[in-house]
């Protein structure tokens, strides 16, 4: 790889393209802010680094949502687009290119992607059976589909599994179905799909998924699904779509996910065909240039399986890497719009500095696929600590005493061998970088600034100052103060691009990386002015605040014109009580006292924990759809009341042998039921 490397290394860079149907949150802006630092770095470092992305402007979500506000959907990914370019430069995002998937470009690769598939033999077509909206003239997706959960008979459940007990099936077998959209009922009806045979591309992505361009958790989770086997892609959705219809095919477009990767090409086209450059280079087979993409854990199998191997059938390159990430929380919690913890870019930006949040997240950057806590308190100790307290704080106390003998740095070094540690330093933080381990470089950096400070704080120039004859000792101990600045400003640039700037205008030239530990010397510097304020408790309760009420408008948005508010209503306004039934429809259900002797995690399953239930003797093994709202080591030793005497059901994860009882909305908000005191395992209850 590395003797085929140009010199400087030619980099495309692209994170995940956001859907145009709604704002930026900062689950995004982690991966946009991981993705820029790493770009920023590759610039710095002098190599030639193009960073793309664009709006993902297609799919029925898109359409309805326009449908909904009224505008056309043209208008309506332009104003998001739009908010999404703001967002973006506003977290100083340097995309060099922000496009859209619904462009010109993207109209003509995707067909030529897609024509190139079709004539090696990679697509076809069959007539499938789905859900339709009889009301809307629409095909259903799953997700449109609500009804009573088949198992729990919890209404108004989605698509193809319910919140509330974790069952999973098909919408077929949900009770009432009804469209989401129009809440008519769904007939089945049948249309002719296009698939893309993927299963043909099992041996190739078995050696690709394997070839260095993944992490190794990822391969192998895809390791798995490569062995269980691949399906055909349905590529093709029919009329009404907001996408491109597909060449000669009409009234067929296609799925939102065949042509969003080929918007990182599109976005590329359209930059190259305004600088004079090639956008083939980077993508023909025998590129030398390196395509690196940024994605969140939940669209791996787009990025790791269909495109490469669409790429591959289409007669492009494969990308170097894909490089995952794992979600954000705030404060140890899922990002949710029912806990408040569900923070738009923008409510961040009113209030805070974008660098804070760029600063708290490199330094907690690894290159793993982990899920990413934004802890509050922690985000404000951290910043204020590291970033005022530590590396400006090495500049604002030795910069006035160079100042005070003119400005012009000292000749010589005060401390070679400190010195020395920041030199040997350069390479390794170099190398978190380009690997991504941002969490690494920030601690190495961070350790630098502690030595500086140490040594600063023993030398005292504040106290020799006022000493007769020191002048020179004073000098010298500044200057170096402040060329230990300089260099860690300039590893901190990629993260801290503002703040780098300011730095550089007080040092009088450019941060450059090769030669950030060359120590300037006989230099002269302009005024020390603040680079950075700290961050107060109080702008960060008025970003929550401001999160919760635009989460309060954004619910008030999503009701339908004329529904009142739910708030004054109670329980049983909400869900009437269910017919009455005889005692002895109620006997058949066999309730019995249970003991929680294992709860665990389920891998893979978001909302479920694996219940081992003891019976006073015999097991029983329940998947219950409440990890929102217990930790395993909260339930175990337990008691409980079951249902003893459901047929079992085959579930995803496996077999599940009853189901526990439990009350409230879902979410955080559910609550297991546990029997008084002295109530034995195995009891009936009646
Ligand atoms: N439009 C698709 C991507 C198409 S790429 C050809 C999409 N859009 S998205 O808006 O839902 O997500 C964009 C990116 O943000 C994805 O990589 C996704 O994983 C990431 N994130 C969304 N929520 C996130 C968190 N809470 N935390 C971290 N990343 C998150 O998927
Ligand atoms: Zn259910």
């Amino acid at each position: 790889m590395s003797e085929t490397r140009p010199s400087p290394r030619k980099i495309l860079v692209t994170s995940a393209l956001p859907y145009a149907n709604g704002s930026l949150h900062l689950g995004h802006v982690l991966e946009y802010i991981q993705t820029d630092i790493w770009a920023r770095f590759q610039r710095a470092r002098g190599h030639d680094c193009l960073y793309m992305c664009a709006d993902d402007a297609h799919g029925t979500a898109i359409m309805l949502k326009a449908e909904q506000l009224g505008l056309t959907a043209e208008q309506h990914i332009a104003n998001m687009q739009a908010e999404h370019e703001r967002d973006f430069a506003d977290f100083l995002i340097g995309v060099d290119n922000y496009h859209s998937t619904h462009s010109q470009e993207n109209r003509e690769l995707s067909a030529m992607i897609y024509q190139r598939l079709s004539e090696n033999g990679h697509i076809a077509s069959r007539t499938i059976t789905q859900a339709f909206d009889p009301e809307k003239q629409l095909f259903l997706a799953d997700r449109y589909i609500k009804g009573t959960c088949p198992r729990c008979s919890t209404p108004d459940q989605y698509g193809d599994n319910c919140e509330a007990c974790g069952a999973t099936y098909s919408p077929t077998e949900l009770i009432d179905p009804v469209s989401a959209i129009s809440g008519a009922t769904p007939v089945e009806k049948e249309s002719e799909h296009f698939f893309f045979t993927l299963p043909a591309f099992t041996n190739f992505l078995k050696d690709w998924t394997r070839s260095g361009t993944l992490q190794d958790e990822v391969a192998n989770k895809l390791a798995e699904w490569l062995e269980e086997g691949l399906q055909e892609w349905d590529i093709s959705r029919d009329a009404p779509y907001f996408g491109f219809e597909i060449p000669d095919a009409p009234g067929k477009y296609f799925y939102v996910w065949l042509d969003a990767p080929i918007g990182y090409m599109a976005s590329l086209k359209n930059y190259c065909d305004q600088h004079g450059l090639d956008w083939q280079e980077y993508w023909k087979k025998d590129s030398n240039a390196e395509v690196y993409h940024f994605i969140g854990k939940d669209i791996v199998n787009f990025h790791a399986l269909f495109w490469p191997a669409m790429l591959d059938s289409a007669d492009f390159r494969t990308p170097t890497k894909v490089c995952v990430h794992g979600f954000l929380t705030v404060n140890g919690k899922k990002m949710s719009k029912s806990r408040g913890t569900f923070i738009n870019a923008r409510n961040y930006l009113d209030h805070l500095n974008p660098e804070y949040l760029r600063y708290y997240f490199a330094a907690k950057l690894t290159a793993g696929v982990d899920d990413l806590d934004l802890n509050l308190d922690d985000f404000i100790a951290k910043v204020n600590s590291d970033l005022v307290g530590k590396v400006v704080n090495i500049a604002s106390r030795t910069a006035k005493f160079v100042s005070k003998s003119g400005g012009e740095l000292a000749t010589e070094l005060a401390d070679e061998k400190l010195w020395n540690q920041f030199v040997e330093a350069a390479p390794r933080i170099a190398e978190y970088y380009e690997s991504r381990e941002y969490a690494r470089a920030m601690r190495d950096i961070m350790a630098l600034a502690d030595a500086a400070n140490a040594w600063i704080a023993d030398k005292a120039p504040w106290s020799l100052a006022k000493e007769e004859g020191k002048e020179s000792e004073v000098l010298a101990i500044c200057s170096q103060g402040v060329n230990m600045f300089r260099a860690l400003m300039t590893w901190l640039s990629p993260v801290l691009p503002n703040t780098a700037a300011k730095a550089s205008e007080f040092l009088n030239g450019e941060l450059d990386w090769a030669a950030a530990t060359t120590p300037l010397a006989g230099h002269q510097i302009n005024k020390f002015k603040p680079l950075l304020q700290r961050v107060e408790k109080t702008q960060v309760d008025a970003v929550m605040e401001a999160a919760k009420e635009s989460l309060a408008q954004l619910q008030a948005e999503a009701k339908p014109a004329g529904a009142s508010g739910a708030l004054d209503k109670g329980p049983l306004e909400d869900e009437p009580v269910a017919p009455q039934i005889e005692f002895d429809d109620f006997a058949k259900v066999d309730l019995r006292i249970a003991l929680i002797a294992k709860a665990e995690h389920v891998e893979g399953a978001g909302k479920l924990l694996k219940l081992t239930l003891d019976l006073g003797g015999e097991t029983r093994q329940v998947f219950a759809g409440i990890k929102s709202a217990y930790k395993p080591e909260d339930l175990e030793g337990k008691h409980t009341v079951m249902v003893a005497n459901l047929a079992p059901r085959k579930m995803r994860f496996g077999v599940s042998e009853g189901m526990v009882l439990a009350a409230g909305p879902g979410g955080k908000d559910l609550w297991i039921l546990e029997p008084h005191a002295g109530a034995k395992p195995g009891m009936r209850v009646m």
